[in-house]
């Protein structure tokens, strides 16, 4: 089957997702458009104002779902607009997760269950290394052309297997992991070995950097910087890390030592390349 429409859906507060579903999405469309070009539209759901309404897709449309890998699994925070923002009948569909070169562990499995749930019918599933958003010494530079290779190749062969397929009906569910269950959130370890404890840690403000733009409080996924004073943080941090990736003074970072020993524990453990796996 053709689809009339692609959408590239993405939770993706720095962007590595977004780079990666957007890149399926596009060479989807392109493998398979005959006549004319099959349209493609983004629906980012990573800012408060697009979790505002609910998202339906029809049988003959094509959607490529991501979302980055927190605690190896879907955000934990954002499962629940997964779940209840978004409705397909039938609609053809890819999972898509990036992970940041530790593992991915269940994600992609949670994410294509929770996808199955909504009435998506998933053909495609994969998940990709990109940088990992807690430090510049693991994945930098990621996806690099090896890994955009290594999508479009993706794309490819998930528009093939769409375009074989009579009707979504008869797309065949792709097998993650050898079918292992959702397992329990990774715990972080802290470069001790033993777990670290940074749930309440929050981003603190350079007062002599911060230069009032506001890009911190507006690319917050959860609204909880303070507009008024944007050294503020009332509201709860998931450390996605959007507010000191994108800050362009660099004037936001993490100080709570049981954050910082993970980090160092990440970057003893996790800097050999990790490449990416795909299912059909
Ligand atoms: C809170 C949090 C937890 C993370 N947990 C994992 C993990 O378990 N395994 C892993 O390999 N990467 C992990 N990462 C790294 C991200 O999955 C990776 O950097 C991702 O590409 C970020 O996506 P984005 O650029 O779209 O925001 C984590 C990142 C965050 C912010």
């Amino acid at each position: 089957m053709i689809p009339q429409k692609i959408y590239a859906v993405y939770f993706s507060p720095v962007e590595s997702t977004k780079q990666i579903v957007c890149a399926v999405a596009e060479t989807m469309a392109e493998e398979m458009s005959v006549d004319t070009d099959i349209p493609v539209e983004e629906i980012d759901f990573t800012l408060p104002a697009a979790r505002e309404k609910t998202y339906r897709f029809a049988a003959d449309e094509l959607v490529i779902f991501g979302t980055p890998t927190y605690a190896g699994r879907v955000p934990n925070k954002i499962l629940p607009f997964v779940q209840d923002l978004f409705s397909a009948e039938h609609t053809p569909a890819v999972s898509v997760v990036t992970f940041g070169n530790r593992s991915f562990d269940s994600s992609l499995t949670e994410l294509t269950e929770e996808m199955e749930k909504n009435g998506f019918q998933v053909f495609a599933a994969a998940a990709f290394a990109c940088r990992h958003v807690f430090s510049d010494k693991i994945a930098a530079g990621r996806p690099d052309e090896e890994d955009m290779d290594r999508v479009t190749a993706f794309a490819g062969v998930a528009a093939e297997k769409l375009l074989s397929a009579d009707d979504a009906g008869s797309l065949t569910q792709p097998v993650i992991l050898d079918g292992a269950p959702v397992a329990p959130y990774y715990t972080p370890l802290g470069i001790d070995g033993n777990p670290a404890v940074f749930l309440k840690a929050k981003p603190v403000t350079d007062p002599d950097r911060c230069i009032g733009c506001g890009v911190c409080a507006g690319r917050c996924p959860l609204g909880s910087i303070d507009f008024s004073d944007f050294t503020q943080t009332p509201g709860l941090c998931i450390k996605c890390h959007a507010c000191i990736r994108l800050c362009p003074t660099g004037a936001r970072s993490f100080t709570d030592e049981a954050f910082l020993s993970h980090v160092a524990y990440l970057e003893s453990h996790f800097t050999a390349r990790k490449d990416g796996t795909t299912f059909f």
